[in-house]
C-alpha cells in the first residue's frame, strides 16, 4: 500500500490564506447582508495598465497565425523578458547579473515554494518570525522542519528569527548556524525594511559560514526610500550566496496573470556545483513555463510607458497604505510599515489577540485583515491590513474602523 507523505500529516491546519478565506465565507453566508471590505490577503485590485493591454492583445493576435505562433516556451522564459529584467532591474542598479541568470517563472510563490527541492533533505532552514507562510509550509512539506509545536506555534527543526518592534522588525542574526536564509524585504507581514548596510551585513555573514540566502525581493518597486536596497545583488559579495525572487503580481499587478523570476548568479556553488545548475534541471524537468503571451505582457512592464503607469499604480496603492498608516494612528493605534511596503501592521489593543483583533474588525466593521499570529508566533498581538484596495474600499474601511 502507498506510504503517504506523513510531513503533510505534521502540517497544522490549512494554508494561513484559505483559513482566512473559509471564515469569511463562513461569516458571509451567516450575515449576507453585510458588505465586506476586503484587506487581507495581498491581492491587487485595479486593471492591468494599457501598456501591458496592448502587449497582450499583440501577444494574442500574433497566437491566432501560424506565421507567429508560440508552443512551449524556452525552459528559462523567452530572451527577450529575460534580457529586459537584467537590464531594468539589475544593471541600472549597478548589479552584475545577466539574462541567463534568470529564471521566468508563473510567480513567486511557487518558486519560494519550490525551491528548496535543490536543498538536501538535512539543510537547517532560517526563517523570520513573522513570515510569510509558503517558506515554512514547503520546508515542513520536504521534511526538513521537524515536527510542530502547538504550544510555541514553532516547528522543532527551522531556525527562529525573530523579528520585534524594539529592532524595527528587522531580524537577528542566528545563535545556530542555518544552511538557508529566507529574507524578504520589504517584509511581508510587516511592511519593514532594512538598510543596504543591515542586508550586507546578512550577506556577509551567509559567506562567511557558506550558508544560502534566499531573498525575497516581490514587493521591490514599492520601495520610496534612498538607502534600501531593491535587489540583494546591490551588495558586495551577494553572488557567491543569494538567489532572488521577483514577482510581477505586486509590481504590476499580475496576480491573475501569474509572472516571476528566480534569479541565480552563476558563482553560487555548493559542493561544487552552481545552484544554478541544479534549478536549471528542476524547472527543464517540472516547469513548462510561463505563457509567451504573460511574458510578452512582462515585456511591456519595462517599456517607458509601461514603467510610467505601473509606477503610477504602485503610488495608488502607496498613498492607500498612507491612509491605512495615518487613520489607524489617528485612532490611536500603533502602526508600522506603510511607508516602502503595501502593508501596513498594527498592534492589537491590549489584551486582544490577533484573532480577537480579527474578529472585532470583522464583526463590527465588516473589515477582512489578517491576524499577525498566522505569520508565526512573534506575530501575535498584532494585525496586517494590506493597501491593495480600491480608494473608496479603503477609505470606507478606515469610516468604518473609526466607527466601532
Ligand atoms: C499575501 O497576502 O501575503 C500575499 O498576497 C500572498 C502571496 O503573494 O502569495
Amino acid at each position: 500500500m502507498l506510504d503517504i507523505n506523513q510531513n503533510f500529516l505534521k502540517l497544522p491546519g490549512n494554508y494561513l490564506f484559505s483559513t482566512i478565506a473559509q471564515k469569511v465565507a463562513e461569516f458571509s453566508a451567516a450575515h449576507p447582508q453585510q458588505t465586506l471590505l476586503r484587506l487581507g490577503i495581498g491581492d491587487v485590485t485595479q486593471p492591468l495598465v494599457p501598456a501591458v493591454i496592448d502587449a497582450l492583445h499583440a501577444a494574442v493576435t500574433e497566437m491566432g497565425d501560424a506565421a507567429t505562433f508560440h508552443g512551449y516556451p524556452p525552459d528559462q522564459g523567452y530572451e527577450f523578458l529575460r534580457s529586459a529584467m537584467a537590464e531594468h532591474d539589475f544593471a541600472s542598479r549597478g548589479c552584475d547579473i545577466s539574462a541567463d541568470e534568470v529564471f521566468i517563472s508563473d510567480g513567486a510563490k511557487s518558486d519560494s515554494g519550490n525551491l528548496q527541492e535543490i536543498f538536501g533533505p538535512t539543510a537547517r532552514i532560517a526563517v523570520c518570525d513573522p513570515v510569510y507562510p509558503v517558506y515554512v509550509d514547503s520546508n515542513a512539506m520536504a521534511g526538513r522542519a521537524g515536527t510542530f509545536n502547538e504550544n510555541t506555534g514553532t516547528w522543532t527543526d527551522l531556525i527562529y528569527l525573530p523579528c520585534r518592534a524594539a529592532t524595527g522588525f528587522a531580524p537577528e542574526l542566528p545563535t545556530v548556524t542555518p544552511d538557508v536564509i529566507y529574507l524578504c524585504f520589504p517584509n511581508n507581514p510587516t511592511g519593514a525594511t532594512v538598510t543596504r548596510d543591515e542586508l550586507q551585513r546578512w550577506v556577509d555573514y551567509a559567506n562567511r559560514l557558506g550558508a544560502v540566502i534566499v531573498y525575497d525581493a516581490a514587493y521591490e518597486a514599492f520601495i520610496t526610500e534612498a538607502d534600501v536596497p531593491h535587489s540583494i545583488f546591490e551588495c558586495d559579495g551577494a553572488r557567491t550566496c543569494a538567489i532572488e525572487l521577483r514577482s510581477f503580481s505586486k509590481t504590476a499587478g499580475f496576480t491573475g496573470l501569474r509572472l516571476g523570476a528566480t534569479i541565480i548568479p552563476r558563482d553560487l556553488t555548493r559542493g561544487g556545483v552552481t545552484l544554478h545548475s541544479l534549478w536549471a534541471r528542476r524547472q527543464g524537468t517540472k516547469f513548462n513555463g510561463a505563457p509567451y503571451i504573460v511574458q510578452r505582457a512582462g515585456e511591456a512592464v519595462y517599456s517607458e510607458a509601461g514603467r510610467q503607469q505601473t509606477a503610477a499604480q504602485v503610488a495608488y496603492y502607496l498613498d492607500n497604505a498612507t491612509m491605512i498608516r495615518e487613520g489607524m494612528s489617528g485612532l490611536g493605534y500603533e502602526v508600522f510599515g506603510g511607508i516602502n511596503a503595501p502593508y501596513v501592521w498594527v498592534t492589537a489593543p491590549a489584551g486582544m489577540t490577533s484573532w480577537a483583533f480579527f474578529n472585532h474588525l470583522l464583526e463590527n466593521a465588516g473589515v477582512v485583515s489578517t491576524p499577525g499570529s498566522g505569520f508565526g508566533p512573534h506575530g501575535e498581538g498584532y494585525l496586517r491590513l494590506t493597501a491593495f484596495g480600491a480608494r473608496e474600499s479603503t477609505e470606507e474601511a478606515m469610516t468604518r474602523i473609526a466607527n466601532v
